[in-house]
């Protein structure tokens, strides 16, 4: 199956940017797999007709309603999204979200068959602890273990946008362990600091089903190259 390979552009661009960076993607882009855009909201439908695939970075937990500042999720779905991110630890930490915001969200996707994309990672005082696993089972207990359909992005929250990645043993801990709390199989991604150079490695010594890049996305010959070797 083809692999995942999203790009997160957090909240980078314009119009004009983007515009620029599809062209130059299509362009460079010789791989086969699965390239999904996570652009900032109001960007999304212009893209909506394009080759892409499309997914939004975070969703209300409400439907409809007075929400002043959200987006339900069959706004995002007008919109052009088939994929969301939920749980990024930058909407962790920034929109205070919990585990229970989070689940809601989720369901607010399911309803709307968007494919949510949950991301979950230890910081580092947990990682030096030693308590990755017992932190990442705690952050998907908001997820029943026979869940299908579930696409899940470890992403430790020390790698992220900071140079650093786990070693690929740790990397490939995680990941049993995701998948180890779920009856069926699903997907499992990896995310932090992934480019050019370490995206082979990672992709090939691991049993991940793609990536999530940020920082390096935003280049379009570099995620182009990243996609090649995921
Ligand atoms: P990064 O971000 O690739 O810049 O580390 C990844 C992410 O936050 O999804």
């Amino acid at each position: 199956m083809s692999k995942l390979v999203i790009a997160n552009f957090k909240m980078n661009g314009s119009k004009e940017f983007i515009a620029n960076w599809v062209k130059d993607f299509h362009e460079e882009n010789e791989s086969n797999k699965t390239i999904i855009l996570a652009l900032p909201s109001p960007y999304l439908s212009n893209f909506k007709d394009s080759y892409l695939n499309l997914a939004g970075q975070n969703v209300s937990n409400q439907s409809s309603g007075a929400f002043t500042s959200q987006l339900s999720a069959q706004m995002l779905k007008d919109c052009g999204a088939e994929y969301c991110l939920i749980g990024h630890s930058e909407a962790r930490q920034y929109l205070m979200e919990t585990n229970e915001n989070i689940k809601q969200k989720f369901d607010q996707l399911a309803q709307e068959s968007i494919q949510q994309v949950l991301c979950i990672g230890e910081p580092l005082v947990i990682k030096e602890a030693s308590k990755t696993t017992d932190y990442l089972l705690e952050q998907l207990e908001l997820l029943s273990s026979d869940q299908e359909n579930i696409i899940v992005a470890y992403e430790p929250i020390w790698a992220i946008g900071t140079g650093l990645t786990p070693e690929i043993e740790d990397i490939q801990l995680a990941v049993d362990c995701i998948r180890g709390r779920f009856n069926k199989s699903i997907k499992v991604l990896y995310g932090g600091s992934v480019n050019s150079s370490n995206a082979a490695n990672i992709s090939a010594k691991t049993d991940i089903d793609g990536l999530l890049v940020g920082g390096a996305s935003l280049n379009p010959k570099e995620f182009a190259k990243i996609a090649q070797l995921c």
